[in-house]
């Protein structure tokens, strides 16, 4: 094992979700858009409430969807009775999916992953199964993170287990041209130790833990706006700064994208298919009831090398 932040000069370890408070559900904007009924909400985030995922989607109605996934960073398609398979041709059309890396949690298919409280012999036997997690993008330890999320609420607790996205678009936006300056061409270790730090950040991790570097500021691919792409959860340091330089500059910027101005917070209700944009937001949990069954199946779509 190896220590990787400085004993004194972070506020990583210490910072919990719950120290964010709730983000009050603003109503949303309802809005049509080409024939797709949209409740949109700030700063991100999108409800899409008449269509039927259990059917193939034509061209137009994709392209539609995909517009609005790409202008809105989150969408999230109420009341769906989905079959793994229906949610495996929803995410082929959107990429190549992963196969998730931790295969003990892989479910009928390699690409298939679930999140939740499930106990067979009193044990745990899916992925992340309790508490609060920290903010973090899917895959940024690796070359390709990836672009797409897509998560299916098949059991929730009555209350708690929120998904909280930040824009990361939009807390770039909101930085001072000095700050924007001084992150160009900047890069930041990603690392991710499921066993030490699944879903807070760990003093020590594993010399073998997967992890890669990437810019700060990423490019997205689609809409050419910049966001930071950095997280509290994975991002260790950054590259060419010693330790304490570093650490003063990352947890400046992660208490910059978790002010709640940039935070949707989605209140999961059965039947929700959400799809987020891992290339401009990043994600954090909170907690919830352990003896309330909380069920989710996700899967992760291929994305492109960051720059
Ligand atoms: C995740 O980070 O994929 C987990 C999100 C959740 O359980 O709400």
């Amino acid at each position: 094992m190896k220590p990787l932040l400085p004993s004194d000069a972070s506020n990583t370890m210490t910072m919990q979700i719950s120290d964010i408070p709730e983000v009050t559900q603003d109503p949303g904007r309802r809005e049509n858009d080409r024939g797709l009924e949209l409740v949109r909400h700030a700063p991100c985030g999108t409800e899409i409430l008449n269509v039927d995922l259990t059917r193939e989607l034509d061209e137009e109605r994709f392209r539609v969807i995909m517009d609005i996934w790409h202008r809105d960073h989150v969408v999230v398609f109420r009341d769906q009775i989905l079959e793994s398979e229906d949610q495996l041709r929803f995410g082929r059309r959107i990429g190549e999916l992963s196969v998730i890396h931790t295969q003990e949690f892989s479910g009928e298919d390699p690409a298939i992953m679930y999140i939740s409280n499930v106990k067979e012999d009193g044990a745990f036997v899916h992925a992340l199964p309790i508490g609060e997690m920290m903010f973090h993008i899917d895959q940024c330890y690796k070359p390709n993170p990836a672009k797409a999320s897509i998560l299916y609420a098949m059991e929730i607790p009555k209350a708690g287990g929120n998904t909280l996205f930040c824009d990361a678009t939009a807390a770039y936006d909101a930085l001072d041209d000095e700050t924007k300056a001084r992150l160009d061409g900047l890069r930041a270790l990603n690392l991710y130790d499921y066993d030490a730090a699944a879903t807070h950040t760990a003093a020590e991790v594993s010399d073998d833990a997967p992890s890669h570097e990437h810019p700060v500021v990423r490019t997205h691919p689609a809409t050419g706006r910049k966001s930071l792409f950095i997280n509290r959860l994975m991002t260790r340091s950054i590259l060419g700064m010693d330790r304490e330089q570093s650490q003063a500059l990352l947890d400046q910027l992660f208490d910059h994208l978790e002010n709640p101005a940039f935070v949707y917070e989605h209140r999961w209700r059965l039947g929700d298919l959400l799809m987020w944009d891992n290339r401009c937001t990043l994600h954090a949990r909170r907690d919830f009831n352990p003896e309330e069954q909380r069920i989710l199946r996700r899967l992760t779509v291929q994305g492109e090398t960051p720059a």
